[in-house]
């Protein structure tokens, strides 16, 4: 399974994300980046899907904000 979670500190809301995988990822009111399937908990398996479009929006983004793994995030860790 794949999880995904935006670092919203490093985050520089350059927008490429949303372009790469609209499915995964929307904005704030500040255009900071956040997962839509989980509120950007992290904890939500991405379905298989979308992991094409989640590749492309992690490596498109500039800050490496976009953080990828195998098993579910810790909300506060990030
Ligand atoms: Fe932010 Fe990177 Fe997306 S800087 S808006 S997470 S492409």
């Amino acid at each position: 399974p794949t999880y995904t979670i935006v670092d919203k500190d490093t985050c520089i809301a350059c927008g490429a994300c949303g372009a790469s995988a609209p499915d995964i990822f929307d904005y704030d009111d500040e255009g900071i980046s956040y997962v839509i399937l989980d509120d950007n908990e992290g904890t939500a398996e991405v379905p298989e899907d979308f992991l094409d479009d989640l590749e492309d929006a992690a490596d498109g983004c500039p800050t490496e904000s976009i953080k990828i793994a195998e098993q579910p995030f810790c909300a506060e860790k990030v």
